[in-house]
């Protein structure tokens, strides 16, 4: 299966890695060498299939083990240097092939490397097949807070192939179905009913129902970052739970222990309830919710659902990149399928503190 997107186009399917080999001769005609950016807990066996399909051209490839700790300039700096001394050039090509840490680093490193390379995003983790490789957002972390380096590039095609996601860890499987809850949460009711009656079966892997979770996702997030590709307001709305989540994952230096995924569920139950407290959305949604998360057994999140915990994070709100004055700026949940705009719930701390204190 094919999506269309306004710059490059998106290859969902069983084994549809096997595209590669036609689609990088299309699309870099003039490619001679290729470097692959990839991560160390991917099976050799899939690394294998990518090569067999690039045969002919010169590939150069480096496996890193992804943390947000080595998601920096450092790291970016010591892949520009290797490519320059390979004498790379415009026409030759980066694939970055791992879960959305590899995404950003290389995705980043092609857009900046002599002023944009051809890229090709692979991503490994159900998390960046829903949501980190598609609206062309690339970059690092830096010590005053996540994602604050980067740039807005596209790359030239994106692979997403439901077999490697066989090798994923369950508590990784649930990250990315966090993020296609956030997708159906913020802009389609339908979808979110789907998922009510299919989170097992996406789970276990279920092909069709895991390909249907993925195509729509991608869509949903492609209407968003398709019409605001610069972040200017409507794109925003994805942001839904994630100034919470960036907070938690600050509060808690990016530690293995919260990951990304697993801080926008968190992130996404506590947006809710400040919804329900500001009265925007009904407190059955968030019931709802909750129930959801149930199936999930995700109990030993619920940890960091303190008043000393969140309160704590709120500092680290300042930085998000959605505010544009002293306040802060969030998304909240008015429906299921409807967020509100950016822009239309500022807070001051202590008002978000005062509201804080009012969810326990
Ligand atoms: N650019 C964007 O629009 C965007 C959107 C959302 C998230 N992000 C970023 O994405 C990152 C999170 O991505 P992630 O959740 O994919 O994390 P990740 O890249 O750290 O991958 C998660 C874990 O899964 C492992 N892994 C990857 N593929 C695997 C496979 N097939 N089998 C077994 N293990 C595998 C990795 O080694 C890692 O340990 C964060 O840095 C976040 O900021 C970016």
């Amino acid at each position: 299966m094919k999506i269309e997107a306004k710059q490059h186009s998106i290859i969902i399917g069983k084994n549809s890695i096997r595209s590669l080999k036609s689609e990088t001769k299309k699309l870099c005609p003039k490619c001679k060498k290729i470097y692959l950016v990839t991560d160390k807990n991917i099976p050799r066996g899939f690394i294998g299939k990518i090569k067999s399909n690039l045969k002919g051209y010169k590939i150069y490839v480096s496996k890193i083990t992804p943390s947000e700790k080595i998601k920096n300039i450092k790291t970016v700096e010591h892949f520009l240097n290797k490519l320059l001394s390979l004498n790379f050039n415009r026409s030759d090509l980066v694939i970055g092939v791992g879960g959305g840490i590899i995404g950003d680093i290389s995705g980043f490193i092609s857009s900046v490397f002599k002023r944009g390379i051809n890229f090709i995003n692979i991503p490994t983790t159900l998390l960046a097949q829903v949501d980190s490789c598609i609206g062309g957002k690339t970059g690092v972390n830096s010590k005053f807070g996540k994602n604050l380096i980067g740039s807005f590039y596209q790359p030239r095609l994106v692979i997403l192939d439901v077999q490697i996601l066989k090798s994923l860890p369950r508590r990784e499987l649930i990250c990315g179905y966090a993020e296609i809850l956030k997708h159906a949460l913020i802009k389609d009711k339908k979808f979110f009913n789907f998922l009510k009656t299919n989170t097992n079966k996406i789970l276990k892997l279920e092909t069709k129902k895991l390909i249907e979770s993925i195509r729509k996702s991608v869509l949903i997030k492609l209407k968003f970052t398709e019409r605001d590709f610069k972040e200017k307001k409507l794109r925003m709305k994805l942001n839904f739970g994630h100034t919470f989540a960036h907070a938690l994952e600050a509060k808690n230096k990016y530690s293995n222990k919260l990951n990304h995924g697993e801080a926008v569920l968190l992130g996404m139950l506590i947006a809710t309830k400040i919804s329900v407290l500001c009265k925007v959305c009904s407190k059955e949604i968030y019931e709802e919710l909750i129930k959801i998360y149930k199936k999930l057994s995700i109990n030993y999140l619920f940890n960091y659902l303190s008043l000393k915990e969140i309160s704590s994070s709120i500092k680290f709100m300042k930085n998000d990149k959605k505010n544009n004055d002293e306040k802060i700026n969030l998304i909240l949940l008015r429906k299921v399928g409807s967020a509100s705009n950016p822009g239309a719930f500022k807070f001051s701390e202590d008002k978000l503190k005062s509201l804080i204190r009012r969810m326990f």
